[in-house]
């Protein structure tokens, strides 16, 4: 739903359970109230799953227009919430909509991230 932006993007989770759920960008009239794709694939995922393997994200692609030739990566917010169900080895793949494709890490587009949980 991109009324607004036009900018069309879609996200889907594999969780470490095997599963899939996927998002869309939802806009709103009031613009900050639009959330991103990733974050409506992780309501649905949180919403399908009890805490587990169910809801520990393996991998996630995001697939959006290219802008300036560039994919489109996950914004900060976003970054921020995969890494709240991810881990730091979380594959992470941009695709435009021909399959034009990069993987990263969540840890390297989330370096030195913010987190309750305790590592020692
Ligand atoms: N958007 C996403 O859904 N995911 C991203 O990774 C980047 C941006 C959306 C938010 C908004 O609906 C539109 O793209 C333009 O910013």
């Amino acid at each position: 739903h991109a009324p607004y932006s036009r900018f069309a993007v879609g996200a889907a989770i594999r969780t470490v359970g095997g599963a899939l759920h996927v998002g869309a960008n939802v806009e709103n009239a009031s613009y900050p109230e639009g959330w991103c794709a990733e974050t409506s694939a992780i309501a649905a995922m949180v919403s399908a799953a009890e805490p587990g393997p169910g809801r520990r994200i393996a991998a996630v692609c995001v697939v959006a227009d290219t802008i300036d030739g560039r994919l489109t990566t996950p914004c900060g917010g976003c970054r921020q919430r995969l890494a709240e169900f991810g881990m730091p080895d979380t594959e992470v793949t941009v695709s435009d909509p021909e399959g034009r494709a990069r993987t990263y890490r969540l840890a390297d587009l989330l370096p030195e991230s913010f987190s309750m949980e305790k590592t020692a």
